[in-house]
């Protein structure tokens, strides 16, 4: 596990180039993209590199990490639609190259078991975006998650549904109980992992990750097992490190 502390700007920027040395090596990679606020600076990176660079996605694939089960098609909180509006629409993907697990379907193991097939059938994801929930979950693994699992449906904990309120105007009641999400071992699956996290309220999850014991009830401790990880953070995140 590879640990790098920069100023914020300064890791989208690292996790930027490591994708774009993979898209200039392989036009046809294949990216793990995850929500939330930490991977934001390298999609502004990877969005101004398009632009101003010519980066191209155009024979790219994506795989998203998780979803809200049961938010509407055309709620900005879905994270398809997020994705959509943080990178995808911002960059040159083709039409259907970003794909998630489907929130919305009627069944949901048949549509978690497609999400596993289709990420074996594009070949694996080379280079993993994650990001880490102050409770050490990835993706939506919330503490106690099976190290094994593959792609699934779980229950948000109450300290997600917590924290994850300031995207639902503040009303934890508007924050779905339900997700489906990439399982640990689907997230292990993928060839590089680069973690973000920053700001002191990820410090001891970011110190479990590094430092603490492999265990489900810290989920992400175990990238310790995963040959190529990268974690970047800033100073408040490495701050008990
Ligand atoms: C959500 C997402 C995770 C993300 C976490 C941290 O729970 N499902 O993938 O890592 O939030 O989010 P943030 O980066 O905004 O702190």
């Amino acid at each position: 596990m590879e640990v790098v502390i920069a100023p914020g700007p300064e890791l989208g920027r690292i996790a930027a180039d490591a994708i774009e040395a993979l898209l200039r090596a392989r036009p046809a990679s294949v990216i793990g993209l995850a929500t939330g606020s930490s991977p934001l600076a390298v999609y502004d990176e990877l969005a101004r590199r398009h632009a101003d660079e010519g980066l191209s996605f155009a024979q790219a694939k994506a795989f998203m990490l998780d979803e809200y089960v049961g938010l509407p098609a055309e709620h900005p909180e879905r994270y398809r639609n997020v994705i959509e509006k943080e990178i995808a629409s911002r960059v040159d993907f083709a039409p259907g190259a970003v794909q998630g697990p489907d929130g919305l379907a009627s069944d949901v193991i048949a549509a978690c078991a497609d999400y596993e097939r289709a990420i074996t059938d594009a070949g694996g994801v080379d280079l993993q975006i994650l990001g880490i929930g102050t409770d050490g979950h990835v993706a939506f693994n919330e503490p106690g998650s099976s190290l094994a699992s593959r792609t699934r449906i779980k229950t948000l904990t109450r300290q997600t549904r917590e924290d994850n309120a300031r995207f639902f105007g503040d009303d934890i009641s508007q924050v779905p109980e339900h997700c489906l999400t990439q399982g640990l071992a689907t997230i292990m699956s993928a060839r590089h992992l680069v973690l973000l996290a920053t700001g002191r309220g990820k410090a001891e999850a970011v110190h479990q990750l590094v430092e603490g014991p492999v265990s489900a009830m810290w989920p992400a401790t175990v990238l310790q097992h995963h040959p190529h990880v990268t974690v970047l953070v800033d100073d408040a995140a490495a701050s008990r490190l």
